[in-house]
């Protein structure tokens, strides 16, 4: 008889007792640190990571893997306290139909503490992003280290980090502060490219308030030190907060639809809403011709972009220099702004450093450089000189500098003395430099120049004040207009300004195959 008409042998488990089995598993993997725990995460105002991963992802698109990992630790009777997946949900999913990789930490199981077991969760996810090219999105809501693993732990989190400079300009990474987020573990957020802290609920520092107290004597509750208002406004760790878990959640998708999957692609292009050929005339009037007339350059922005719609990142640091994305023609770009209206717009460390950042993100990430300039120059003064504005400043020149992607530059108005030459010139390399007629193109502001060149004369006449406005006239007459840069090729066109728009998207069309090298080397030196 033919082996294949025997009788099949009778399994020795029923496939339901196997699949019950599982049922089992998966519903107390679910149940987290337990219906208390959970409750108490709500009381706080906070999602469990579960749900926050659904608000995340596209209905129905996140795969869970490693849901059943547990910890090896054995001391402190921790082998009698094991919870299915040990504390962080790993996985992939589906935002807008594109695909990231997500972890989310689960502050109901050990206060969402990173064990070894934990650790490796998340260092094979972001192996698998790194291999797939994928967004890393990481959910943080954790007590730091777990206490019972000692070192195992903080080599956990010595891989973390690793593996955050290893994705660093390969896939973009984002880091979603939800609760606590205290001592080493700060620093993988602080790898990777944007922070979004939750207001109220969630916290980053390295040393808390008590050891603050015990070191130094200061009295600072933990939100004043390092709660999202802190970070977004004074130490820039943030580059978004949001109200409350949900609204962060949504900043996030947002932000994901402006950038490329990895560094091998292009952002997503939009379809097209707003035509590119659209006149804007209100910016005829926009720019204030006294140079010293402050004015909120964000409008600028707006009226240029599509939709007006412009996505900004650390709006409450360093607001003197604006910072975000936009889409022209579909097209996201990053934009960089000095902001008149804040500081006369002028560089400072913390701006210098801001762009910095943000310019080579947008590099790494081939989303090209729009850039608006209306600077009278790097701001004055002791506290930035001996805060070492010479090296901050500098990374702003070596980020553009460095830069290839696409470069769009527009002067409005003022261009000062070293400023002009950082903020994305023709001579570091923009591709397009524009210049409205209201530009003033110069070494340094008429009054400064006049004070320098002429103080002799000035001095000496018989009239100084009458002098004085003389040589001023004669100076903006000669130098404080965009029409010696543009005999010179160093502007390439001078253009009215309701024709921007269309002129950007012109140039972001022709130059969206750039290529361009630089010298072989392992990594430039740029300054720190
Ligand atoms: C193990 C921890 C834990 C930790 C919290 N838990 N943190 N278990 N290791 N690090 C547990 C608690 O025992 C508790 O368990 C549960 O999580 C919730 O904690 P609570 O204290 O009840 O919650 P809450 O009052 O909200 O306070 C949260 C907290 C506090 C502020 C985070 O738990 C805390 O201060 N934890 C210690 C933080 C810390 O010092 N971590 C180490 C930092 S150094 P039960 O069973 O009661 O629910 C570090 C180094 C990283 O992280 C180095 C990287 C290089």
């Amino acid at each position: 008889m033919a082996e294949d008409t025997k009788a099949a042998p009778k399994p020795s488990v029923a496939p339901a007792d196997l699949f019950a089995k599982l049922d089992e598993l998966n519903k107390k993997a679910l149940e987290g640190g337990g219906a208390a725990r959970v409750e108490k995460q709500h009381e706080a105002g906070k999602l469990t990571a579960r749900e926050r991963i659904e608000l995340l992802c596209d209905p129905g698109t996140f795969v869970e893997t490693d849901r059943f990992v547990t910890h090896r630790c054995v001391d402190f009777e921790m082998d009698k306290q094991k919870f299915l997946g040990d504390g962080v949900i790993t996985g992939w999913g589906k935002v807008d139909g594109r695909r990231v990789a997500i972890f989310a930490q689960d502050f109901t199981v050990f206060g969402g503490s990173l064990s070894g077991a934990y650790a490796e969760k998340i260092c094979k996810l972001m192996d698998f992003a790194l291999k797939s090219g994928l967004p890393v999105i990481g959910l943080n809501d954790s007590g730091g280290a777990r206490i019972q693993e000692g070192v195992e732990s903080l080599a956990g989190y010595a891989e973390i980090f690793w593996r955050n400079t290893q994705a660093s300009g390969v896939v973009p990474q984002i880091s979603l502060i939800m609760g606590p987020c205290a001592g080493g573990a700060v620093y993988s957020p602080a790898i990777t490219d944007f922070t979004v802290m939750v207001d109220k609920s969630s916290y980053m520092f390295i040393t808390g308030p008590e050891v603050i107290k015990t070191v130094t004597n200061e009295d600072v509750t933990k939100e004043d030190l390092g709660g999202a208002a802190t970070h977004a406004s004074k130490s820039g760790v943030c580059h978004l907060s949001s109200p409350d878990d949900p609204s962060a959640i949504a900043r996030v998708r947002e932000l994901l639809s402006f950038l490329p999957s990895n560094n091998a692609e292009d952002a997503p292009r939009a379809q097209v809403t707003d035509a590119v050929e659209r006149d804007v005339p209100e910016l005829d009037s926009m720019i204030p011709t006294e140079s010293n007339k402050p004015y909120d350059v964000k409008n600028v922005v707006r009226a240029v972009v599509d939709n007006g719609e412009l996505f900004e990142l650390h709006e409450r640091y360093a607001m003197n220099i604006v910072v975000g994305f936009a889409r022209i023609g579909g097209r996201p770009v990053g934009v960089v702004a000095n902001q008149p209206a804040v500081l006369a717009g002028c560089l400072d460390i913390k701006a210098s450093i801001k762009a910095a950042r943000f310019v080579r993100f947008c590099d790494a990430f081939n989303l090209p450089l729009v850039t608006f300039v209306d600077v009278p120059g790097f701001l004055p003064g002791t506290d930035q000189e001996y805060g070492g504005i010479i090296v901050h400043g500098a990374k702003l020149l070596y980020a553009f500098a460095e830069a290839t992607v696409p470069k769009v530059t527009v002067i409005t108005r003022k261009a000062y003395g070293g400023a002009y030459d950082v903020m994305a010139s023709k001579h570091i390399r923009a591709d397009y430099n524009l210049a409205f007629p209201t530009s003033e193109i110069a070494v340094m502001g008429p009054d400064g120049a006049v004070n320098i060149v002429y103080r002799n004369a000035i001095a000496k006449a018989a009239d100084p004040v009458k002098a004085r406005a003389e040589f001023i006239a004669e100076y903006k007459a000669k130098f404080a207009n965009p029409y010696k840069a543009a005999e010179l090729g160093f502007i390439d066109e001078v253009i009215y300004p309701h024709e921007l728009r269309r002129r950007l998207g012109h140039a972001l069309e022709f130059l969206a195959t750039k290529r361009e090298d630089r010298p072989k080397r392992k990594h430039g030196n740029i300054p720190l």
